[in-house]
């Protein structure tokens, strides 16, 4: 078979995060700025190059692929793309199909997700109050959302919530969002904020340590650690009185790039082997001349993949990175 990718630390690389669009149809404040400026279209992979790079990596080792975007769903072919990857689930090769989403166009996808193989999907919400997330996302509306979750919940989805963590009203409303959570019977996760892009605002107000607010929590709730993960970066909790999980994703009190498994490519194709860095290596050239040559560029970025990210609580108040979260899909 065909060898795995593996880093110059020994990790291989079996997840890969495949970004189709950096476009969004909301502008969450810490990820965006007010006014954004996105990648012409004509710079997109095409959904062809898309599924032949996905089979690239599958052949190589990718067992987890998850597409992101910006928002995957406001790409108009997004389906026909996961049309095509199912045949890689139906083989065997790949082991998960999913995606990251807002969930604002989820109830119109969920099913044709499902169909093509779909099991899970995570939606960000990270607040339950409309008039908040209205000013999270500067122009998302609550109702979308939570008919999304409905929706991909009837579709047989399973769903985690993401939410990212920050300080002020998030840690009165955590609770909230757990018992709504699992209530449903739905995981929820924890985010810390990184310093990804000139947001506009001081991150050094919003962030929020998830060390410091797991001790907070576990003054409220019984939390138990899990072994059992997804093969993505969260460390898992039990909370007892719920039954249900919370995951911790805390980049920055609790570092975890030691067990990272993990690359992404841009919409615009370039390879990012780590969220820490600035620099990415084009594949969408490469991959016009030959797959080999893909291949070799590919290889050659990952034996360059570094240790860890340099992301530091204490440096928050420039972004570590000039990139925004939404040009990767986190
Ligand atoms: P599961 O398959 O459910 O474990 O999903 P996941 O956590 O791998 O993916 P998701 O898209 O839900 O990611 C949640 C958050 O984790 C996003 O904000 C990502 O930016 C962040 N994240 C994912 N991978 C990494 C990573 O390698 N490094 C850092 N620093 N953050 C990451
Ligand atoms: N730091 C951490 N997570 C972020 N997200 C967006 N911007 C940031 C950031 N600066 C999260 C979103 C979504 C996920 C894909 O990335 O909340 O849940
Ligand atoms: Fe991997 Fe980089 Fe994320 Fe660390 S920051 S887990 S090395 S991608």
């Amino acid at each position: 078979p065909p060898a795995p990718f593996v880093d110059g630390f020994g990790r291989r690389v079996s997840y890969l995060r495949l970004s189709v669009t950096d476009r969004c149809d909301l502008r969450c404040t810490y990820c965006m700025a007010e006014t954004m400026t996105f990648r012409p279209k004509r710079e997109l992979l095409s959904l062809e190059e898309l599924a032949r790079l996905s089979a690239l990596f599958i052949r190589h080792g990718v067992r987890k692929l998850r597409i992101t975007g910006g928002e995957p769903l406001v790409r108009r072919d997004v389906m026909d793309l996961f049309g095509d990857l199912s045949r890689h689930l139906r083989s065997g090769a790949l082991h998960e199909l999913t995606l990251t989403t807002n969930g604002t166009l989820l109830a119109r996808h969920a099913g044709a997700l499902a169909a093509c193989g779909v099991r899970r999907v995570n939606v960000s919400l990270d607040t339950l109050d409309p008039a908040r997330y209205r000013a999270i996302t500067r122009r998302g509306d609550i109702r979308m959302v939570l008919a999304g979750i409905e929706a991909a919940r009837e579709a047989g989805l399973k769903v985690k919530i993401n939410a990212l963590a920050s300080r002020g009203a998030f840690e009165s409303e955590v609770d909230d969002l757990i018992r709504f959570a699992h209530r449903r019977g739905m995981d929820l996760t924890l985010i810390e904020e990184m310093p990804l892009g000139d947001t506009g605002l001081d991150r050094r107000a919003s962030v929020l340590s998830l060390r410091e607010l797991q001790a907070d929590l576990a003054s409220r709730w019984t939390l138990a650690p899990e072994r059992a993960g997804t093969g993505g970066p969260a460390r898992y909790l039990r909370v007892a009185e719920t039954g249900g999980m919370l995951g911790l994703i805390s980049p920055l009190s609790c570092n975890f790039c030691a067990l990272c498994n993990r690359v992404r490519v841009s919409c615009d194709g370039r390879l990012f082997t780590c969220m820490g860095e600035e620099g990415s290596v084009d594949l969408r050239a490469p991959l016009r001349r030959s797959e080999g040559a893909a291949l070799q560029a590919i290889r050659q970025a990952i034996r360059a993949k570094p240790e860890r990210h340099r992301f530091d609580l204490a440096r928050m108040a420039e972004p570590a990175v000039a990139r925004h979260m939404s040009a990767l899909g986190g």
